[in-house]
């Protein structure tokens, strides 16, 4: 017989993370409880486009709203993306922090196959930062690099955007690795976190198992964020997990 803990694994595969994540009900409300001021600036006309059912609801808008509200406030100095692709979000990481440093990383096409298994997007390496460029962004860095051996070689990072290979593995790794270079006080952010589509989708499912283990190890601790149609969780690194890499490097 199956027994009572298996039944409520099945129902409830990420127990920290569900116990973990605030649900936000709009872009004010979670100004308000990360005590931010500024609106960020969101003109650029792919967030307003709909391909289909991913965009519904203005889940472009929502996810913007988050990444780049986390940019334009606290007067980061140092961002950092993992998974570049185009370059969309980094543009508008770039534009929300324009006197901020914004180190994107992106796998090197020759090397896709030492990545993850969960690659949403391979892109060609003229493809890679490609949207940024048009944009003519002077404060992004690009890097080259899989990240699964790779390190910073510059922090405090301020804001991490993750969003790189989704499987559980490189997430939770991806993660850790950030960790050793925040403060107390930087910003983590998931692409493709959203407990209440990992039933459906193989990638929402992986992102939720390497927070939940992120948890489960106490690397991670506190509340996750959650807007409402986005695809994003936003965390604010608790002193006690924020790195040791900091004083190694300093400002
Ligand atoms: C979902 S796309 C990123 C989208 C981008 N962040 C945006 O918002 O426009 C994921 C990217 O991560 C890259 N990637 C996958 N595995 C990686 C790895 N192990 N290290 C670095 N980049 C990786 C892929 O090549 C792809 O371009």
């Amino acid at each position: 017989m199956m027994g009572l803990w298996r039944i409520h694994k099945l129902m409830n595969p990420f127990p920290r993370v569900a116990r973990f994540t605030v649900e936000v009900r709009d872009f004010g409300c979670l100004k308000t409880a990360l005590g931010w001021t500024q609106d960020p600036v969101l003109d650029e006309p792919y967030l307003f486009e709909y391909a289909g059912r991913s965009d519904i609801n203005e889940r472009r808008l929502r996810d913007a709203e988050v990444i780049a509200g986390a940019c334009c406030n606290g007067n980061p100095e140092i961002l950092l993306e993992i998974g570049t692709a185009a370059g969309q979000t980094t543009a508008i990481m770039a534009m929300n922090a324009p006197k901020a440093a914004v180190y994107t990383v992106n796998i090197p096409p020759e090397h896709i196959r030492q990545g993850g298994k969960l690659v949403t997007y391979a892109p060609k390496l003229d493809e890679i930062g490609s949207y940024y460029r048009s944009r003519e962004c002077p404060n992004i860095h690009q890097i080259l690099a899989n990240t699964a051996d790779w390190e910073p070689d510059f922090g405090p990072i301020d804001v991490s955007f993750i969003d790189g290979c989704h499987d559980a593995k490189f997430v939770f790794n991806d993660t850790a690795m950030i960790l050793r270079y925040c403060r107390p006080g930087s910003i983590l952010i998931w692409h493709d976190f959203c407990p209440g589509l990992a039933l459906t989708s193989v990638q929402k499912a992986n992102v939720c198992a390497g927070i939940e283990k992120l948890f489960r190890k106490r690397i991670l601790r506190g509340p996750i964020y959650h807007l409402r149609d986005s695809w994003v969780g936003l965390m604010v690194v608790d002193q006690r997990y924020a790195g040791m890499g900091i004083q190694a490097r300093g400002r």
